[in-house]
């Protein structure tokens, strides 16, 4: 239900370019990270998008916010999930592949966005790493390309999950049980030692890239209007 008692989830995606203006809004501490990187391109692409996408939603000069980090499961702030220095409430969360970047922004409660390319669900053992013996059945059936699409919607679901919560893979997805393939998104059962989250909701992502699936998480018993942008970059 689509209304007053939902939580709007802004999402954006950029395809991934080598852009000069994207770097020049990085600070320094993003582009010493860019340069430590194999590949800068996505790293700049998604972190650009990130201040491109909170600049404009909170009408600031995107190069002049300020993010830290704090981690769910050590509270060191040298890594962790990231967030905004002096925009209390706005929530967001990152996640890019090679090709392509998301961001999801929400005000209210806590937000965590995955993508997943489809090539990378091409592997046997994922049933193995990835899902609880009792989401298999919901995998029964597929096979080829409606497989993979599968695989990638059920992993970006449970590490959505994971990101909205903070603890990142720290958390073993297969005791992450998420509603199965051809379902409506929702969090099944949580099996972790961690503490289950008091309220979660999960939404697909349709994205204009064909060859990734994305999902978003947000820490709220209300459904999640997911409003998805024009693609940026
Ligand atoms: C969060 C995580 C699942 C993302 O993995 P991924 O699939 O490789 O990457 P994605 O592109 O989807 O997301 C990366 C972005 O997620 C964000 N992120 C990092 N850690 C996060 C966390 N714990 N929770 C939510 N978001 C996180 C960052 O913005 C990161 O981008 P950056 O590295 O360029 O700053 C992975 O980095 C992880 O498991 N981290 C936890 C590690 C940890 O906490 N170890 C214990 C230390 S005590």
């Amino acid at each position: 239900m689509i209304g007053s008692m939902s939580v709007r989830v802004i999402v954006r995606e950029a395809v991934v370019s080598d852009s000069p203006a994207d770097l020049a809004l990085l600070d320094d501490g993003e582009r010493a990270r860019a340069e430590r990187k194999r590949q800068a391109a996505p790293f700049v692409t998604g972190h650009a998008l990130v201040r491109r996408v909170l600049g404009e939603l909170l009408e600031r000069d995107p190069a002049s916010l300020v993010f830290e980090r704090r981690c769910t499961t050590c509270d060191s702030a040298k890594h962790g999930k990231p967030s905004l220095v002096e925009a209390p409430g706005w929530h967001f969360s990152l996640s890019y592949t090679p090709d392509v970047a998301v961001v999801a922004v929400a005000q209210g409660a806590g937000v965590g966005v995955d993508v997943e390319d489809l090539t990378d669900a091409d592997f046997e053992g994922f049933a193995g790493a990835t899902l609880s013996r009792d989401e298999t059945p919901g995998f029964g059936g597929l096979a080829g390309h409606d497989l993979l699409v599968a695989r990638a919607q059920v992993w970006a679901r449970k590490e959505a999950v994971l990101k909205a919560t903070g603890h990142g893979l720290v958390v073993d997805p297969s005791e992450v049980l998420v509603s199965g393939p051809l379902e409506v998104p929702a969090l099944i059962d949580w099996r972790a030692d961690a503490p289950r989250p008091a309220a979660i909701s999960i939404a697909d992502v349709a994205l204009a890239a064909g060859d990734h699936r994305a999902a978003v998480a947000a820490l709220t018993a209300q459904s999640l209007d997911v409003v998805v942008g024009p693609s940026a970059g």
